[in-house]
């Protein structure tokens, strides 16, 4: 049986994705860390004939990060999808700089190396399964990295912290790209929807434009679709291939960001 595992399945366009994949026959192992919400979509998810569980964990903390990669490989012998969803506005709970449990600048750390470090470590059981596929779910919203200021403690803006965290997943993609040649293993990324009618959205007070359903259709593409068999690296506008921000390209830049990432998670 196929299986996917979908982070931040408990709320907004990954519950969709979650929901959609079970219909279609797939095992959906659903990553969120409210216990409730997760368990409600698992019932959801079988009483509509799929097979699901339900994976807390909190990626503001690598040692969950960790944990997640373990019970993943606990729960299943085969991994065809990994979707890097789950993820923090501009705004979060409070406004203000906040740090990750290990330090780091939070959306840093939950938006971008939380899902480089449980990407990694699921990367043996990905190759296992091929052919596999990686969705790094970003954002039209991107800013260049300044490698002087990666944890923002002199120019902190919500939007900075955001914006940052989402190229950067765009930048771990195309390297992935290049390190999965020949692997079987593809991974692509996208700006799945702008202002949907999410949590993430409503929490920063911007009117909804669109609806996760836009969005879910946008992932479940780079997830399914026939037509992106062998393509990897590429960076979609929702249902479109587009260029992502010039840093994305800039192979200097993405060494710096693969070391700066292996260091923090201990993974160099
Ligand atoms: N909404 C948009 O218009 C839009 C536009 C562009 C890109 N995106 C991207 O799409 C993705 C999903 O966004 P959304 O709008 O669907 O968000 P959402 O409704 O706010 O849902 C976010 C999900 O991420 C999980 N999450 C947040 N912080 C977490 C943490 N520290 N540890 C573990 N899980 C955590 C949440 O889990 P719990 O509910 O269990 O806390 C929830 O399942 C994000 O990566 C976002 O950047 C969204």
């Amino acid at each position: 049986m196929k299986t996917a595992l979908i982070t931040g399945a408990t709320d907004g366009v990954g519950r969709v994705v979650a929901q959609e994949l079970g219909k279609q026959g797939w095992r959906v192992l659903a990553h969120g860390r409210n216990r409730e919400r997760g368990e409600t979509l698992v019932r959801e998810i079988e009483q509509a004939g799929g097979k699901a569980a339900f994976l807390a964990a909190d990626l503001s903390s690598l040692a969950e990060v960790r944990q997640l990669a373990e019970a993943t490989k606990k729960a299943t012998d085969r991994l065809d999808l990994l979707v890097n969803n789950a993820g923090i506005g501009t705004t979060g709970d409070r406004p203000g700089r906040q740090t990750s449990k290990d330090g780091h600048e939070l959306r840093f750390a939950v938006n971008y190396l939380s899902g480089f470090l449980l990407t990694n470590l699921l990367m043996p059981l990905l190759k296992a399964s091929k052919p596999a596929r990686i969705v790094n779910v970003s954002s039209a919203g991107q800013q260049a990295i300044d490698f002087d200021d990666v944890m923002l403690t002199r120019h902190y803006s919500g939007s900075s912290a955001y914006c940052q965290s989402k190229l950067a997943q765009i930048m771990f993609t195309v390297d992935l790209a290049g390190e999965l040649k020949g692997s079987g293993v593809i991974a692509n990324a996208l700006h799945p929807s702008t202002y949907m009618n999410t949590t993430m959205v409503k929490q920063s007070g911007v009117t909804p434009m669109s609806k996760v359903e836009t969005g879910a259709e946008a992932i479940l593409q780079l997830a399914l679709s026939p037509e992106l068999d062998g393509k990897s690296g590429l960076y979609f506008n929702v249902m479109n291939e587009t260029r992502a921000n010039a840093q994305a390209y800039d192979a200097k830049a993405r060494k710096q960001l693969r070391d700066l990432s292996l260091k923090l998670t201990g993974l160099s």
